[in-house]
C-alpha cells in the first residue's frame, strides 16, 4: 500500500465524517457509512499511528503532522476513540502505556488502571447466599465501576512527553462530537446485540437507540454534545475538572444511585486517583528484547514467558505453523497461564515475584517441562502446576482459574511512532463491551472491577490474591509491548481480547520475529490459543485444518470466534510498516 493512499483515504474519511454528513438530528438515519474500507496496512517514512477506527488514526496523524509528539497524538487518538468506539475505551476507563523516549533512550511504563473504591471489600461480587454473582449480574450497574483513570494517564504522559498544548489535543474529538460521526458497522452490530442490557441506563438508552427503541443503524450520524461539553470543561479547567466538581459528582451519583446494582465509588476515590510508573518487564527471546507491562497486568510477564519458553522448547527449528510448532507454543502458554493464575495481582497488595517469573534460571527450569529435545512428544498431563520463582509470596492462596471467562468485544489498542523516534504502545479499556452500561456526560463508565476474582477465598478458605480490596487494582491481561534489538525499538504491538490478549500478542510476535511475517500477515494469521489445556482454533480460518494434528498430540480442540484487535508498527531501516487487525475496523495513517 502506497503512502499517498494511506493519507488520501484517511483524509477522505475525516472529510466525510465532519463535513459531508453534518446532521441536525443526532440520530439522522442512513447518512452514509464513511465511504471506502479503511486502510489496514501501510508504510510510512516519518511517523505512523495505528488505531481501532479510521477517524482516530486520522486525528493522531494530523497531530503528528503538525509537529506533535507520540504522546500528543495518543491524547487525541484516545479522546476520538472514546467517541467513535465508545464500547471499548474512554474517559470512564483506564489503560496501560509503554513509552519509548528516543531522546532519553529510555522506556517507561505507566499504570493507569482503575482502582476499587476505598469502601469496596472482598464480598463485592458475592450474592446474599455468599456465592459469586453471575457475570452480568455483577457487570451491569454501579457495583463494577472502578475509579476512572484514562484522563490522569493521558495527562501524565502529556506532562512528560507532550509538545503541543493539551487543549489542542482535545479539539479533534470536540469537533467530531459536535458535528457527528457515522456509526460504524461494528458499533451498530454491537448495539443491536446488546438489546435490553444497554437500556439499563437512561442516558445510554437515549444515546444508542432511536426514540422508537430501535438500535442505531450503521451509517446513522451520531452527535454527542454531552461529550463535547465534557471535553470543553477539561480544555478550560484541565483534567482536574473531571476529577472533582460537577463531572465527578455526576459520576459518583450515577454509580451510587444505580437502582439495580449500586456501587461504592466516592468523590474521594476520584480525587485520590494516581497513575503509577512501574518498572517495565523485559527479557530476551529469539535475539530480541521483549518489553511489556508489569503487574497489576499479567500481560507482559505472560507474553515474555511464552516467547522465552517456546524458544527453549525448540520452536525455531520447527516448521512454521506446523502442529509440532503449535504444540510448543501451546505448552509454553499453559505454563505461563499457570503462573499467571498463581502469582499475578496488584503488587501493592500481594508480593508478585515479577523479576523471578522472567529470570533466565527460572525460565530454563520451567522449559524443562516442555521436553524441548522431543518437541513432537505428548502434551503435558494437566493441570499444569505454577512454578516457584524466587521471592517469597507471603501466605496467600493460589488464584482460582478466573481467567477462563468469555471474551467480549471491548478494549482498544493504539501504537504510534513519531518523527523524533518516540514510540508508544497503549492498551485502553472500559473492560466489557459498553462497560458497566452506565453513561455519564457522554461517556460510558467501566466495569473493570469484574477483573477481580469474584470469590474472596479458595476452597480451603485461604484468601485469593486477586480478591477485591479497597484501593486495589484488578489483575489485567493487557499486553502493550515494545520489542527492541540492540537497544533500538523495532516493533510496537498489542491487542484487546481479555485473557486471550496474551495469546494474540505472543502469536503475532512469533509470526513476525520468528517466522518472518510482515506485520499485516502476522496480524491476519489464523489464531490458535491455549490457556488452560484445550486448543482454541479460530473459526472460519485455516486454523481448523490443524485440528487432527493437534488431537493426535493429545489436545482437545475447540473451533471458536477469536476476535483480536491487534495493532502493530514495525520500525526498520526502510521505514515504518504498520497494520491493523482485519477482524476489526482499525486503520493505519502516516507520512
Ligand atoms: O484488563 C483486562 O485484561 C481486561 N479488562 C481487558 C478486556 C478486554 O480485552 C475485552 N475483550 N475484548
Amino acid at each position: 500500500m502506497r503512502l499517498a493512499s494511506i493519507i488520501g483515504l484517511t483524509l477522505a474519511l475525516v472529510a466525510t465524517g465532519s463535513h459531508g454528513q453534518q446532521a441536525s438530528d443526532r440520530h439522522a438515519p442512513e447518512a452514509g457509512t464513511g465511504g471506502a474500507a479503511p486502510v489496514q496496512a501501510g508504510k510510512a517514512r516519518d511517523f505512523m499511528v495505528v488505531a481501532a477506527h479510521p477517524l482516530a488514526a486520522e486525528a493522531g496523524r494530523a497531530i503528528l503532522a503538525e509537529g506533535g509528539s507520540a504522546a500528543d497524538a495518543l491524547v487525541a487518538v484516545q479522546l476520538v476513540l472514546g467517541l467513535v468506539e465508545p464500547q471499548s475505551s474512554g474517559l470512564g476507563g483506564g489503560g496501560f502505556l509503554l513509552h519509548w523516549s528516543a531522546e532519553a533512550g529510555r522506556l517507561i511504563t505507566l499504570d493507569g488502571r482503575e482502582t476499587a473504591p476505598a469502601a469496596a471489600g472482598p464480598d463485592l461480587f458475592l450474592g446474599a447466599d455468599g456465592k459469586p454473582l453471575p457475570f452480568f449480574a455483577a457487570v451491569v450497574g454501579g457495583r463494577s465501576v472502578g475509579t476512572p483513570a484514562t484522563l490522569r494517564l493521558l495527562e501524565e504522559i502529556h506532562r512528560r512527553a507532550g509538545r503541543l498544548p493539551f487543549e489542542r489535543l482535545l479539539a479533534p474529538a470536540i469537533a467530531l462530537a459536535d458535528a457527528g460521526f457515522p456509526v460504524s458497522p461494528r458499533l451498530a452490530a454491537l448495539i443491536a446485540a446488546e438489546g435490553e442490557r444497554l437500556k439499563h441506563d437512561g442516558e445510554a438508552a437515549r444515546y444508542f437507540f432511536a426514540a422508537d427503541g430501535r438500535p442505531l443503524a450503521a451509517g446513522a450520524v451520531l452527535r454527542n454534545p454531552a461529550y463535547a461539553e465534557t471535553l470543553r470543561r477539561i480544555a478550560e479547567g484541565g483534567v482536574d475538572a473531571f476529577y472533582s466538581g460537577e463531572i465527578a459528582d455526576d459520576i459518583v451519583a450515577r454509580v451510587t444511585g444505580d437502582a439495580l446494582n449500586p456501587g461504592a465509588l466516592a468523590e474521594s476515590d476520584l480525587e485520590n486517583y494516581k497513575v503509577i510508573e512501574r518498572n517495565p518487564v523485559c527479557a530476551p527471546a529469539f535475539g530480541y528484547d521483549i518489553c511489556g507491562m508489569g503487574p497489576p497486568s499479567s500481560g507482559g510477564i505472560a507474553v515474555i514467558q511464552i516467547l522465552s519458553l517456546a524458544e527453549a522448547g525448540g520452536l525455531g527449528a520447527l516448521a512454521p505453523g506446523s502442529a509440532a510448532a503449535w504444540r510448543v507454543i501451546g505448552e509454553a502458554s499453559r505454563l505461563a497461564f499457570a503462573d499467571r493464575e498463581r502469582w499475578l495481582a496488584d503488587p501493592a497488595f500481594f508480593r508478585v515475584p515479577a523479576n523471578g517469573l522472567i529470570a533466565p534460571g527460572y525460565l530454563a527450569l520451567r522449559a524443562r517441562l516442555l521436553d524441548g529435545t522431543a518437541a513432537q512428544g505428548p502434551v503435558m498431563p494437566g493441570p499444569v502446576p505454577a512454578g516457584q520463582p524466587a521471592q517469597d509470596s507471603g501466605h496467600l492462596a493460589p488464584l482460582p482459574g478466573a481467567g477462563a471467562g468469555p471474551d467480549f468485544p471491548s478494549t482498544t489498542q493504539v501504537v504510534i511512532r513519531d518523527a523524533a523516534g518516540d514510540v508508544i504502545s497503549y492498551t485502553g479499556t472500559i473492560e466489557n463491551g459498553f462497560g458497566s452500561r452506565l453513561m455519564v456526560r457522554g461517556f460510558l463508565l467501566n466495569n473493570e472491577l469484574t477483573d477481580f476474582s469474584f470469590a474472596a477465598a479458595d476452597a480451603a478458605g485461604l484468601a485469593v490474591a486477586n480478591r477485591v480490596e479497597g484501593g486495589k487494582r484488578p489483575r489485567s491481561s493487557m499486553a502493550p509491548t515494545i520489542v527492541f534489538r540492540d537497544g533500538r525499538p523495532v516493533l510496537a504491538i498489542g491487542s484487546p481480547g481479555g485473557s486471550r490478549i496474551i495469546g494474540f500478542v505472543a502469536q503475532a510476535l512469533i509470526g513476525h520475529l520468528v517466522w518472518g511475517q510482515d506485520p499485516a500477515t502476522a496480524l491476519a494469521a489464523p489464531h490458535l490459543l491455549n490457556r488452560f489445556g484445550p486448543f482454541e482454533l479460530e473459526a472460519g480460518t485455516a486454523a481448523s485444518d490443524l485440528a487432527p494434528g493437534l488431537q493426535a498430540l493429545g489436545y482437545r480442540t475447540e473451533i471458536t470466534d477469536l476476535n483480536s484487535g491487534l495493532a502493530a508498527i514495525a520500525i526498520g531501516p526502510d521505514g515504518l510498516s504498520g497494520a491493523a487487525d482485519p477482524r476489526r475496523e482499525g486503520a493505519v495513517a502516516g507520512q
